[in-house]
């Protein structure tokens, strides 16, 4: 695995921080690019229609800062005026790279078009990609999922398609919409959009670990791959991706630095956001992170518990003291890797109208 380009834009190491809507905001992205070995980073998908109606949310969700860099902006809509609009407006922030999300399955975002409702509209879809290409510069990208339903698989068309349309690197989650988290991403279907498109293309599903991903690597044939709920679980998964891809032993941070990176997140949470913002997503974070965590359990429900900020603080000291002391706490128990579950951007109801959408995603 080597690093590969879309356009002129190096993405080295070729590893991606994949996207998660309420996730992978500013300061989350900056968190794990300090850990080293990320060679894109992608933000929350944003709304065209909270961009093109001034949403200051979805207009904040487009920050980044510098290093970053390269970073991409994703939209998602099913509008083609609105999409492009809201392309124009990524590029004018200086997004080094525009990505199209082919691939939410929440049901409000596939009633009005957009998300994976776009892979069984595929005419719309070839709208929205040459309008875009019409008006920016920087490169178009696309995040898909394989199709729709087990019966109706159109990654491969799909990915032809957008090539032709001038999109420069197809990102494929191996999963239908109608599966949404459950069972495990197929890479075949991956490999498949591979062998049929002469752009890269990058594969995505359930790599948590270096093993599994050098497997679907090696068997896919990708030029990179992404990561998303794995990051949240081990904030140095890439820099160990990239390790062993370089031929080192994959880095092992200490307790120090465990304790260092909570610590670090909560810091920037609680310069950019309210303290009660801070203090949920602190608590989203350790939820996943704590899995991986001598008495993570009982160290979560510490957190989970916690009221204000010094509460946080206070427990992460005495977990990490105590672990230092007597290399064990609570049950003494890690929980395993392989469970993920996490509300994704399904978790928006579909009650909401598309008005609602415009002022809230
Ligand atoms: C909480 C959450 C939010 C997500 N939001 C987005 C999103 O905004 N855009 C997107 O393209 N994919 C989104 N996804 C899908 C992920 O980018 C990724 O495709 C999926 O989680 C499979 O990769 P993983 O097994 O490495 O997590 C989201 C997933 C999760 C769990």
């Amino acid at each position: 695995m080597k690093p590969f380009k879309i356009r002129n834009i190096e993405i080295n190491p070729p590893m991606i921080l994949s996207p998660m809507a309420g996730v992978t905001d500013y300061t989350f992205r900056r968190l794990i690019k300090r850990r080293g070995g990320v060679g894109l980073v992608v933000s929350e998908f944003i709304s065209v229609e909270g961009l093109t109606r001034h949403n200051p949310k979805s207009k904040r969700q487009m920050n980044f800062a510098e290093e970053e860099r390269p970073f991409a902006v994703q939209i998602f809509g099913g509008q083609p005026e609105r999409m492009r609009l809201g392309a124009e407006m990524a590029e004018e922030v200086g997004a080094d790279i525009l990505d199209i999300n082919c691939g939410c399955p929440a049901p409000k975002v596939v009633k009005h078009g957009g998300g994976s409702g776009l892979l069984r509209d595929l005419p719309r879809l070839e709208i929205i990609l040459k309008e875009i290409k019409k008006t920016i510069t920087i490169p178009l990208t696309l995040k898909m999922r394989v199709g729709f339903s087990d019966s109706t698989i159109n990654a491969v068309e799909v990915a032809k398609m957008a090539e032709q349309c001038g999109v420069e690197h197809i990102q494929v989650h191996g999963r239908t919409k109608e599966q949404g988290y459950k069972g495990l991403a197929n890479w075949d279907l991956i490999r498949a959009v591979k062998e049929a498109v002469a752009v890269p293309v990058s594969g995505n599903g359930d790599i948590t670990t270096i093993e599994y991903g050098l497997q679907k690597w090696r068997e896919s044939g990708v030029d990179g791959i992404l990561i998303g709920r794995g990051a949240m679980q081990n904030p140095w998964i890439f820099r160990q991706f990239n390790d062993v891809l370089n031929g080192r032993e994959p880095y092992q941070p200490d307790l120090t630095e465990k304790k260092a990176v909570l610590l670090e997140f909560f810091e920037m949470l609680r310069e950019e956001m309210p303290e009660i913002v801070a203090l949920g997503k602190m608590k989203q974070l350790a939820g996943q992170f704590t899995k991986g965590l001598v008495g993570g359990a009982q160290f979560r429900q510490t957190l989970y518990h916690s009221h204000s900020a010094d509460e946080i603080l206070d427990n992460i000291t005495i977990y990490f003291e105590t672990l230092q002391q007597r290399q064990t706490f609570g049950d003494g128990l890690t929980e395993a890797d392989k469970d993920l579950e996490i509300a994704s951007c399904d978790a928006f109801s579909e009650e909401e109208t598309s008005c609602e959408i415009a002022a809230n995603v």
